[in-house]
């Protein structure tokens, strides 16, 4: 099939658009309120944007909790999600007012931050401290029209890592079990049994392209 993605009339059950960009990893956004109301939400229009210097994003599918308190205080945390915490990270995606703490709610606890002022959740083996660079709206490219989609836009300051999921230098991704969103209602885990090593091509002076090695990498571009 092909279709027009702005008619959009792909006449499947379900937009398969997030299906198809997968999987996407989980930002799970802290942000504190102007009154000192405490917010945590998962989002999958999450990425990391940049490492140099470290930037990440997440989108706000019209304007919510979380992006008024980081637009009201600059701040905001994610926690890495793992298979450790799916429930309580699904619970705090759930729709309640906004003066309603989704810690509580999912039956979290919470670890200090050392660079902002939102907690991170203290069970999650990682987190990223974070200010607001800017929000963008994303429009329409052909008539410009707003989209009610705002992307939020935060420089990395702080990040924490459990010591125990380090080994010989390098993070031991897999055994955290990171989840990520597919489409619908599916989600994927990352363990060190989905895992593989692939090294970069390296091209001959006549033109021939070889992998290095699938050995497991020793953290230094060679
Ligand atoms: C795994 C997962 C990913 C989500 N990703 C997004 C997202 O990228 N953007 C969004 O607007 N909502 C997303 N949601 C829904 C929000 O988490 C939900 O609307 C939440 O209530 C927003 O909380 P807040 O108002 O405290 O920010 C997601 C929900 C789940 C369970």
């Amino acid at each position: 099939m092909y279709y027009d993605a702005i008619e959009n009339r792909h006449n499947l059950k379900h937009d398969p658009f997030k299906a198809l960009v997968t999987p996407r990893p989980i930002g799970w956004i802290s942000s504190l309120s102007s009154d000192g109301v405490l917010n945590l939400a998962p989002y999958s229009f999450f990425n990391a944007v940049s490492d140099k210097p470290h930037y990440v994003m997440f989108v706000s599918s019209g304007r919510k909790d979380s992006i008024y308190n980081v637009e009201d205080t600059g701040e905001f945390t994610c926690s890495l999600s793992t298979w450790d915490t799916l429930d309580g990270m699904n619970i705090s995606s759930a729709t309640v007012p906004a003066d309603a703490d989704e810690f509580q709610l999912a039956g979290l606890e919470t670890s200090p931050s050392n660079f902002v002022a939102p907690p991170r959740v203290k069970n999650a083996p990682a987190a990223l401290e974070c200010k607001l660079w800017r929000t963008l709206e994303m429009p329409d490219v052909e008539t410009g029209s707003e989209s009610g989609h705002f992307v939020v836009f935060g420089q990395v300051v702080g990040i924490y890592i459990d010591d125990a999921y380090i080994k010989d230098g390098i993070v031991d991704t897999g055994a955290m079990r990171p989840i990520a969103r597919m489409g619908y209602m599916d989600y994927t885990v990352v363990n060190p049994d989905t895992m593989f090593t692939l090294n970069r091509p390296v091209v001959a002076e006549d033109g021939t392209v070889s992998n290095t090695s699938a050995e497991k990498w020793d953290g230094t571009y060679a």
